[in-house]
Parts: C-alpha cells; structure tokens; sequence
C-alpha cells in the first residue's frame, strides 16, 4: 500500500475529521457478501469479526436487503406519534418467535439496555413495592452493555468510565461466574430489583460462565422476587448455538435485550422483551425513541429474524464451533504462543501469550489480514473469532490452516 493509495487517504480523512474514539485495524472496505469483505484495493478477507456478532446472517443477506429496498421504497418513519402498518406484524412474530408477551422497540443495543433498566426500576416500585428511590440492578465485574452514562457508570473499565462522572448510583457490582456472590447480595438487600447479566461476557474477552451458572441465577433471582435481565445483544440470535445463549441452561430471563443481529447488521434495531405483568409498567409519554419501531426496521428485523430459522444458523454455528474449537485446540497443543481457546458456537476467543512481545496479538491480527482473514484483538491478548454464521465447513476449514500457518510465523 503505497502513501497516496486510496486506502491511505481514506484512512487520513477519518483521522484527520473523525473523532478518535476507535483504534481501527488498517484496512478500508467497500464491499460485503456472505462471510466475505473486500477492501477497497480489490482485496478479499473472512470477516471473523461480523461487525462484533451483528452481521450473523452474512453481509448484505440478499432477503434482508431486498426488505429494506423495498419498505424504503414506500415508508420509512412515521414516529410513534401515528400506528404504522409493520410494526405489530413484527410485534406479533419477534414475540412469538421468543415467547414473550410483548416487546419495546429501540435502536442501539445501548437503548435497550437502558430501557430495560428503567423498566426494571419501574417494575420495583410499581409491583415489587421497593421504596421510591432505593432500587438497586445488581451487574457484574467485567460486565460491557454499552456506553451511555449509566451503563459506564458500573463499568470496572476506566477506559469506559474514566473522566465521565458524576455516575449514576443504584448498581451493585458482584463477580462474574459466582453464584454465592448473588446469593449474598439477595439475601441481604430487600431493595434487589434486578440482575444484569451477559450469558457469555464477549467484549471481556468472551468469557463462557460455568455450566449451570444461569440457570443458578435464574432460581436465586425467582426466590427473591428479582427479574433476570440477559443482555443477549452480543450473544443472542444463533451466535453461540442456540437461538439465545440462555436456551443452553433452559434458562427464559424476565426481560431479554436484543440488537445488533436482530437486523443482520442492516440497521440499527434493538428490542427488549417482556411479558405483560412487567411490560405494562411502562405508559404513554413514560418512554420512546423518534425511531424506535420504524417501519423500515419492522420489515427488515422480520426478514432477519426468518433467516436465522430458514438457513437453520443456530444449528450451522453449534456443529462449525464445535469443529472450530477442536482444531484450533490441537494449534494450542503444539505452539508456544496460542495457549488456548474458548467459547460457544461460533463465540470464540483465541488467549495469545504475550509475555515476550506486548503486542503479539495486535501483530498476528495485522498478518491475518495480510493472509486474507479480518479479526481483532482485546484486552491486549485476546482475538475473538466470531465469523457470520452462514459460513460452510469447507469456507471455515480454509480459515483455520490461514490461521494455523499466520500464528506459525510467529513461532
Ligand atoms: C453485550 C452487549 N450489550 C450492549 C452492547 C451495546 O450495543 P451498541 O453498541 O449497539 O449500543 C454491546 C456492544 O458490543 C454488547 O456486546
């Protein structure tokens, strides 16, 4: 790439106009199809990255986009100030497709997060009689669910957090993956509303709980009159297997938070599901979003939505990830520097060990790119493999010898 090629220029005018705010892997695509993306030299890469797990049907799935060609065609927002004629038709599938009464639509995964939080502080005071002003939503360390001043408000990442107070309070920050330290908190405060949970931690490095783990959560959370709250944004709609990472433990939180793949990656569309005792908290005026519920978005999370089932994803990414984990296993056994992998379905981080070179991991993400496969790290040395999940076994076999032989020139 010579200086005053168009990937430099691009790559200047973003630094030059954009705010800094992301610490991007050189290369500057153009075009997406399937598991592929190109750049705009004419490159072809394996996205293993599927813009953080929102791109699950594949880039520019062609039933997804002829849905938003389509409705785009003939009405795009109308605000929730008037019904349209696609919003309870989306209502009425996405519910029943996740069995639940009723869902509350927004836009970013962020939105949704919040929303649930205020829908669980509602449901406090409203229902469970917490005293106005007390509830508490229990969260946990290493937790990511957004960037909003709230949600950094009980990160334990000062880059998220730092220099953003004053925070909002009413957050109890608990381990990860420890059921006692629920138990505790529930035991001794009346004033619990709700748990906050990721059934996988992914922008922690993809950290899988112990089996059972949910599950134990769930039933604490029953005892205490606490609603389970599974923020799904990462995790859910066929990433790691199952439709939601939850349905591994049987586990149907009281409220689910989706996004990201609930469009395929089209636009943003985030939902919050609940049943009715808890939806209901929430009136006329008390909450919404100019955009929330769009007819564009109604059309084009429906199309998504049916895709997953039809092309069956939830079932390629369980059998892929399974052959996925035990070939990279076997790198593991053998190299010095992958020390080990983990994850669910098609949820996977490979562990580099950078005891040597700080930024070994960083440098195997620059050579897998060379080697034609887009993935990056975090926390420094974490990579997360997390392809669309209309990938083939044949397509995932070619993108584990390109990862075996990348980490073998740095051996
Ligand atoms: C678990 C989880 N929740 C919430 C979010 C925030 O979603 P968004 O970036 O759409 O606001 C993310 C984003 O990575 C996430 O992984």
């Amino acid at each position: 790439m010579n200086n005053n090629s168009i990937a430099n220029q691009m790559m200047e005018l973003e630094h030059h106009y954009g705010a800094h705010n992301y610490h991007p892997l050189p290369v500057v695509l153009e075009k997406g199809k399937g598991v592929f993306v190109w750049d705009v030299e004419g490159k072809q890469y394996f996205d293993f990255l599927s813009a953080y797990s929102a791109v699950n049907q594949g880039h520019c799935h062609p039933r997804i986009i002829k849905a938003l060609t389509d409705q785009a065609q003939l009405l795009t927002l109308t605000s929730r100030a008037f019904y349209n004629n696609r919003l309870g038709n989306y209502e009425k599938m996405a519910t029943e497709y996740f069995g639940y009464d009723k869902l509350l639509p927004m836009n970013t995964g962020a939105e949704a997060v919040e929303t649930a939080m205020k829908l669980c502080r509602k449901w406090a005071y409203e229902k469970k009689g917490v005293e106005k002003g007390k509830a508490e939503i229990v969260v946990c360390r290493n937790n990511f669910h957004g960037r909003t001043i709230s949600i950094i408000s009980f990160s334990v990442d000062p880059d998220a957090y730092d220099n953003y107070g004053p925070y909002t309070p009413g957050f109890t920050v608990i381990p990860y993956d420890n059921v006692d330290a629920l138990k505790e908190v529930l035991e001794n405060n009346p004033n619990i509303a709700g748990f906050l949970v990721e059934p996988i931690q992914g922008e922690a490095g993809v950290y899988v709980p112990h089996d059972g783990y949910l599950k134990s959560c769930y039933d604490l959370c029953k005892k205490h009159n606490v609603l389970f709250i599974a923020d799904e944004v990462q995790t859910g709609i066929a990433r790691t297997g199952r439709l939601l990472a939850c349905d591994h433990e049987n586990v149907h939180p009281d409220i689910l938070i989706l996004g990201k793949a609930i469009s395929g990656g089209v636009i943003p569309v985030s939902a919050v599901f609940a049943d009715n005792e808890i939806m209901d908290v929430i009136r006329p005026g008390q909450h919404g979003s100019t955009f929330g519920g769009n007819p564009l978005a109604a059309q084009v999370a429906t199309e998504a939505l049916n895709v997953v089932k039809d092309e069956k994803l939830a079932e390629n990414a369980e059998r892929l990830g399974k052959i996925f984990r035990s070939e990279i296993e076997k790198l593991c056994a053998k190299s010095e520097i992958a020390d080990y992998i983990r994850g669910k379905g098609l949820l996977n981080a490979l562990v580099i060990n950078n005891s040597s070179q700080k930024d070994l991991a960083w440098d195997i993400c620059l050579k897998l790119a060379d080697n034609g496969l887009l993935a990056k790290p975090t926390h420094t040395n974490i990579i997360r493999f997390a392809p669309p999940l209309v990938i083939t076994e044949e397509q995932l076999m070619e993108c584990i010898d390109i990862i075996k032989h990348t980490i073998a020139e740095f051996e």
